[in-house]
């Protein structure tokens, strides 16, 4: 077969794609005799490059949701599909790879190692890279830390630093895997209304220059106003869905931009 024209090549870069897309999801979870339906026949498609939030009230479903996403955890019936992959039928060490290679998590707890410095958490996840080195290992750790501005805070444990900071750490964490995707449950959660709104302007920068995806659960109405795709959930079903922007891109070139963020943020009340 002829190759394709670089014209017609370029023709299908630029439809988006779906790097997360699920069909028919249910999910239920049984509490001694009583069975709780978590989601009920969830259908939704997350384009590549998407700073997407899904909002709803308490109970409502947005971390069970999130957790299938993340791989963390796998559903009763339907098809999920995370950048192309069908995740269904797979095992639990063939989920594990996919999860390390694609996703990154941001948690409302932050949930850092408290007796690893900051550069310590954010290396952990590469160890479980085989093929990054050492000498990759040590140039990224630097990298995300210093995007996120904790260079200077490189050698710091979790419980010397504030909780805006602590959530930088686990953003870079999250980032230094270089993942297509990461999924923050509830990332603002713990942070008091400004420090909040810092980490979710550096997510949203880090979506803008690396074109990650990022998928974030939140209640806070202000949170929701910044991303550019809402999904609305309530008792476990999508009651609405709306775009706030058009223009995404579906690559994530991880290049050398420079996110920025100091040391000095004035935005996480950081008394380090
Ligand atoms: N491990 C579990 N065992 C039993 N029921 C669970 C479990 N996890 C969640 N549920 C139930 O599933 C439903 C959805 O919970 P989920 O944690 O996804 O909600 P949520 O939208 O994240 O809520 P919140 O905003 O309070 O974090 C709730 O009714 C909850 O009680
Ligand atoms: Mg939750």
């Amino acid at each position: 077969m002829d190759a394709l024209a670089p014209e017609v090549l370029r023709c299908f870069r630029a439809i988006p794609m779906s790097i997360v897309r699920l069909e028919h999801v249910f999910k239920d979870y049984t509490l001694g005799e009583q069975k709780v339906q978590a989601l009920k026949d969830i259908s939704l498609n997350i384009e590549g490059g998407a700073f997407a939030a899904i909002a709803g009230p308490s109970g409502s479903g947005k971390s069970t949701l999130l957790n299938l996403i993340g791989c963390i955890d796998t559903p009763l019936a339907g098809k999920i599909f995370i950048d192309g992959h069908d995740t269904g039928g797979r095992t639990p060490d063939e989920l594990a790879d996919l999860r390390a290679r694609t996703i990154g998590f941001i948690f409302q707890t932050f949930n850092l190692f408290p007796v690893l410095s900051a550069e310590e958490n954010v290396e952990y996840p590469l160890l479980q890279l085989k093929e990054v080195g050492a000498a990759e290992r040590r140039d990224r750790v630097s990298k995300y830390l210093a995007i996120v501005g904790l260079s200077r805070f490189a050698r710091h444990r979790p419980n010397q630093l504030s909780g805006g900071q602590r959530q930088r750490v686990a953003i870079a964490r999250a980032l230094a895997t270089q993942p297509k995707i990461i999924l923050a449950d509830e990332p603002t959660a713990n942070l008091d209304h400004k420090t909040g709104e810092g980490i979710l302007q550096l997510m949203k920068q880090i979506n803008s220059n690396f074109k990650t995806t990022f998928v974030f659960s939140t209640h806070d109405a202000r949170v929701m106003e910044m991303a550019d795709w809402l999904v609305r959930i309530e008792d476990g079903q999508i009651t609405g869905e709306s775009a706030r922007e058009q223009g995404r891109l579906d690559d994530h070139p991880y290049n050398s931009v420079q996110v920025g963020g100091s040391d000095r943020s004035e935005t996480d009340g950081a008394q380090a």
